[in-house]
């Protein structure tokens, strides 16, 4: 792959080489299957088509200094696809055989780990879909697997620098009962709308206020939210959140830097409080926020040009585990043999 322009890798779509897929059928699930089609064969009455049966992951592969490509909390993906499918009834994905699918793409699409340095990864997406036909509401009695990798750079084209968010009460992500703590593609229909309107409007992406009082801070469309105050790391707790891996490690190192960690409801009038915001996900990694515009009640919450301290010390420490340049007290990577 010595033709692709590493460094200015956006996030978006390519093939590689292979994908790897497995099918449930007769009440069990088959033997992992290479692929060299980016096209799946579905029936037109497949559940996931019509009734939203669908679930996906996301996760990265990371080449290190010492060429050695690691993965990052995969048992944390493996757990919240069987999650997202007891949520949505489909048939959970066993754990082992998420990770040996995960590693057989990685490795057989070795070729698309960006090098070292590139700040560029391997984004690997598994999907969970219901391929068998109904037409009455009920969950399908057949599921494929799928999950296919590609080499990515930053979700937010600015990567790691603060750029601008935005809240508007006039829409929602997820209900407050509903789907909103599972990774299923209705919730990311759902942000379409707002999303597109955002960026026409100059912001990144979206921050979310709970469905239910629109006075509490929910999450941003692709990502989860933090506010440092004080010595604090505050983080959202709502039932229409996706538990973020990313999140849950950036707790674990503000705790480690002797920082208190707050997991409450935010009310939208502390934004104005905090000394650092920003969003947490595997696509965003660390995204500084620079500033949040609150359409409805025409007010702006700046946190500054560049990153915090604390921000900027999350984000070395977060990558420079996955990238395996320092020691991994937690148990976090997995090394691809
Ligand atoms: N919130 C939403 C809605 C997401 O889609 C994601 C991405 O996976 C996240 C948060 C971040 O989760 P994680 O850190 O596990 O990638
Ligand atoms: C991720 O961070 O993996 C995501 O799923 C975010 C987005 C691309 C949907």
């Amino acid at each position: 792959m010595e033709n692709l322009d590493w460094k200015n890798l956006g996030f978006g779509y390519t093939d590689t080489n292979f994908n790897v897929r497995c099918y449930y059928k007769d009440g069990k699930w088959g033997e992992l299957e290479t692929s060299d089609s980016n096209q799946i064969s579905l029936h037109m009455a497949a559940t996931c088509l019509h009734y939203g049966q669908e679930a996906f992951e996301g996760l990265k592969a990371y080449r290190g200094k010492d060429g050695k490509i690691r993965v990052f909390r995969i048992e944390e993906n493996a757990l919240r696809m069987q999650a997202s499918a007891q949520g949505i009834l489909m048939q959970e994905f066993p754990i082992e055989k998420f990770k040996q699918a995960v590693f057989k793409a990685i490795k057989l699409n070795e070729e698309f780990v960006p090098p070292y340095g590139s700040g560029a990864s391997l984004y690997v997406r598994p999907l969970l879909i219901g391929s068998g036909p109904q037409i009455g509401v009920k969950p399908a009695e057949e599921y494929m697997f799928v999950v296919f990798v590609m080499p990515v750079g930053p979700y937010f084209k600015a990567g790691f620098k603060p750029t601008d968010y935005v809240i508007y009460r006039e829409y929602d992500r997820a209900a407050p009962h509903g789907t909103g703590n599972i990774k299923v593609g209705g919730n990311y229909a759902a942000s379409l709308n707002a999303g597109i309107r955002a960026h026409k409007e100059g912001y990144s992406a979206v921050l979310y206020l709970d469905a239910q009082e629109k006075k509490y801070i929910d999450e941003c469309g692709p990502a989860n939210f933090f506010g440092i105050k004080g010595n604090s790391y505050v983080t959202p707790q709502s039932k229409s959140i996706l538990p973020s891996i990313t999140n849950k490690s950036l707790r674990q190192l503000a705790k480690d830097f002797g920082l208190t960690i707050e997991e409450r409801r935010i009310p939208v009038e502390e934004l104005a409080e905090f000394s650092e915001a920003g969003a947490c996900g595997t696509a965003a990694v660390v995204s500084p926020i620079r500033s949040i515009f609150d359409a409805d009640k025409e007010i702006t919450y700046m946190y500054g040009d560049e990153p915090g301290e604390i921000s900027q010390k999350l984000y070395n420490k977060l990558i420079d585990i996955q990238y395996g340049c320092v020691d991994d007290p937690h148990n976090w990577v997995t090394v691809v043999e």
